[in-house]
């Protein structure tokens, strides 16, 4: 880069000599850094021609960079919560079928296990806008490009502990896909309340699974997938 914007920025007159050297060079006008081993007598077209031939250089080491980091396989987390098990075997198919990393989302106190019980409990804590406390968070956070995160359809909305998991982890700049299952109201609100609080990321389509076909979602998780263009 050095190389680029002091040539192309060049007050060097036409009888200069330049040495290209590893060291800087001052001919008395503006300083020159320079990397490899041939020397040039300077005239007015062999200026062009190195400014020619480094802006090559640049371009295509740039380039080459640029399509090593698109080239990179993105780094894809599958985060879920699931109190009955069917979120559980879709993230798992998701796992499966991308090779990523899986994240259980706990609450600290898990819910109870009757399930009258905790539905109720859910209707009040959502009412609340409470956000349970976790027993861990992803380690690497990071690292991570593409987070799939996963969630019973609880009162048309997601679990509370998903809630507090999006609001503690930060998703500025990541792509966010989310996936849930239901017993019968589909996404309802989830995938909206979903993006709320993502606000700086990407949202792409979500999955939809009906809770009892869980056990058979694979193939429609796999197009699902395809569409998104994740696996092929
Ligand atoms: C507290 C609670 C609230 C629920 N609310 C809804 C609802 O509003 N709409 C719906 O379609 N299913 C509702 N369900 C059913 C679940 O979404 C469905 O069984 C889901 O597949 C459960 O996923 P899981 O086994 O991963 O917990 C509710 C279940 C529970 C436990």
């Amino acid at each position: 880069m050095i190389i680029f914007s002091q040539i192309s920025a060049t007050t060097v007159p036409d009888n200069a000599i330049i040495g290209i050297s590893n060291m800087p060079i001052d001919n008395g006008h503006t300083t020159f850094y320079h990397f490899g081993v041939l020397k040039f007598r300077h005239t007015a077209k062999m200026n062009r021609i190195l400014i020619a031939l480094i802006t090559v250089f640049m371009t295509n080491s740039i380039g080459a960079q640029a399509q090593e980091m698109a080239g990179k396989p993105p780094k894809i987390l599958v985060a879920y919560y699931s109190w009955g098990g069917n979120t559980r075997v879709v993230a798992r198919q998701i796992q499966s079928l991308t090779g990523s990393d899986i994240f259980e989302i706990k609450p600290t106190k898990p819910y109870p296990e009757d399930y009258n019980i905790c539905v109720k409990q859910a209707k009040k804590e959502i009412d609340d806008g409470y956000k349970p406390e976790l027993s861990g968070t992803v380690e690497n956070w990071s690292r991570y490009d593409i987070i799939f995160i996963g969630s019973p359809n609880w009162w048309s909305t997601m679990a509370p502990p998903v809630a507090t998991f999006l609001t503690s982890h930060d998703s500025s700049g990541k792509i966010v896909i989310p996936f849930c299952t239901h017993g019968g109201g589909r996404q309802a609100n989830l995938f909206k309340d979903i993006a709320k609080l993502c606000p700086n990321a990407t949202m792409k389509n979500g999955l939809v699974v009906s809770g009892n076909l869980a056990q058979r979602a694979k193939p429609d998780v796999a197009k699902w997938l395809r569409e998104l263009e994740i696996i092929k």
